[in-house]
């Protein structure tokens, strides 16, 4: 590896970032981070920090899962690659089906379908969603329904049913037939409406309502995050996510649960939907499946939908729709091992008891920094503030205020992730207590570094 004065000076020179201004890039570079332990990362210079973002909402066993990086080069040994387009198949995948079908058995979900990663697994399920429609004769399905705020990657399906501007704008026109109803955002929302319950009510009915106007046999699913992610951890009323259910079942439209982050324990239950009680029709997969440490993912199927594809005699059920790495060997071996590891630890358990701390720890914090505006949370290992400028009027906190946090934040001892307004937290579910204890104290010192 290059020394530490190269890649400074070339930090952000030839590449640019994902999801950054190639300019901001130049004038700010980003922080160089090239070693791990455990839960924790180090940059060039050496500085070591306890990672509260989990790599990105996907490395939740640590940096330091053996069992997954051993599997991997195993695989990598036996068989490096193989495609399973039609006619061929490795021992992995088939594996690993199976693994998948017990471990989703109580969402309902028996089949997978391989991607390699969240994008892609989001695509993969609207498009199947469509073709559902097709074989079982009602070609005029077509159209999807999601959540404004909800993030659903960045392909063009799923940059077409995401809920932020920011991923749309530049990009569009987008597909065409994508609809969004409000989130169920307590913080703000159209309805000026603070009580979660009622909110939610409000949205169902805009949910209602925008079928109504559409016309239910346009509509292929509905697309939603059983917590909102990305879009700033919004957590809905307990009876949010049933009412979609009930709203998709009474107009025949499917319902895609985007797990890309939830599935395999981040809510303190195995699954997001299983939290609220919820059986998807399709569910998307991806990050913690391999722990980060291979690009995989899977959408996984009902039996209902399976059995429309599986029994179709007239050949519209053939799938044309696949990427070469569907299934990629590595990644499959990857995912075996991760999900031993991910049930041998119980880690939904630690996720619901330290994901509580860091939520009750973030309040604690609310009440003595007036710009956190929003704290949410309190369901497994995924935190949000919201900062503000000014609490009373809710007024959006500048830039470079909330740059300042982040950087005290993480000479502090703690890695947290800006995002717009927001600080997320999504750490490792393998998180301690003393671990988690100290991404508060390096926030409390990132937060006293801007208090007037
Ligand atoms: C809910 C959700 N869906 C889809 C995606 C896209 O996944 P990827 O970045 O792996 O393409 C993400 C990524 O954060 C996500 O949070």
């Amino acid at each position: 590896m290059k020394d530490s004065n190269f890649l400074k000076e070339n930090n952000a020179r030839s590449l640019w970032h994902p999801m950054a201004h190639p300019a901001d890039c130049r004038a700010n570079p980003p922080i160089i981070v090239s070693g791990s332990n455990g839960v924790r990362i180090s940059d060039v210079d050496g500085h070591e920090v306890v990672d509260g973002v989990g790599g990105l909402w996907n490395v939740n066993l640590g940096f330091s899962c053996q069992p997954v990086k051993e599997a991997i080069a195993a695989q990598l040994d036996r068989l490096p690659y193989y495609s399973i387009f039609r006619g061929t198949t490795t021992d992995v995948v088939i594996e690993l089906a199976e693994e998948l079908r017990d471990f989703f058995a109580p969402d309902g979900l028996s089949r997978s379908f391989f991607t390699s990663g969240g994008s892609d697994s989001v695509d993969t399920a609207l498009m199947l969603a469509r073709q559902y429609h097709k074989i079982r004769g009602e070609a005029g399905r077509v159209k999807f329904l999601s959540l404004k705020k909800g993030y659903h990657g960045t392909h063009f399906g799923g940059a077409s049913v995401n809920g932020n501007a920011n991923f749309r704008t530049a990009y569009e026109p987008l597909l065409a037939g994508c609809h969004h109803i409000p989130a169920p955002y307590t913080y703000r929302n159209p309805f000026d409406e603070t009580d979660p319950e009622r909110l939610a009510q409000l949205c169902l009915s805009a949910l209602e309502d925008e079928i109504a106007f559409q016309g239910e046999g346009t509509i292929a699913a509905m697309i939603m995050e059983p917590i909102l992610g990305a879009g700033g951890v919004l957590v809905p009323h307990e009876s949010f996510m049933p009412g979609v259910r009930e709203i998709c079942d009474r107009h025949g439209i499917l319902l895609i649960a985007d797990e890309v982050i939830t599935a395999f324990g981040r809510t303190g239950d195995w699954t997001g939907s299983r939290h609220w009680g919820v059986k998807p029709d399709l569910m998307t997969t991806a990050k913690a499946i391999t722990n980060g440490y291979f690009p995989f993912g899977a959408v996984m199927m009902s039996d209902a939908v399976a059995e429309v594809f599986e029994g179709d005699e007239t050949g519209r059920a053939a799938i044309g729709h696949g990427y070469t790495y569907s299934g990629h060997p590595v990644g499959a071996a990857a995912a075996l091992a991760c999900l031993a590891e991910t049930k041998r630890l119980d880690v939904a358990a630690n996720a619901a008891a330290r994901g509580t701390q860091l939520f009750e720890g973030c309040k604690a914090l609310q009440e003595r920094y007036e710009i956190i505006g929003d704290v949410r949370g309190g369901h497994g290992l995924m935190t949000g503030l919201e900062l503000v400028s000014d609490r009373a009027t809710k007024a959006p906190i500048d830039k470079e205020t909330i740059a300042k946090v982040h950087e005290e934040t993480y000479r502090a001892g703690a890695m947290v992730r800006m995002s717009g307004a927001n600080l997320l937290m999504s750490p490792p579910l393998v998180l301690s207590e003393e671990e988690a204890d100290i991404i508060l104290s390096a926030l409390d010192a990132g937060f006293a570094s801007v208090a007037g």
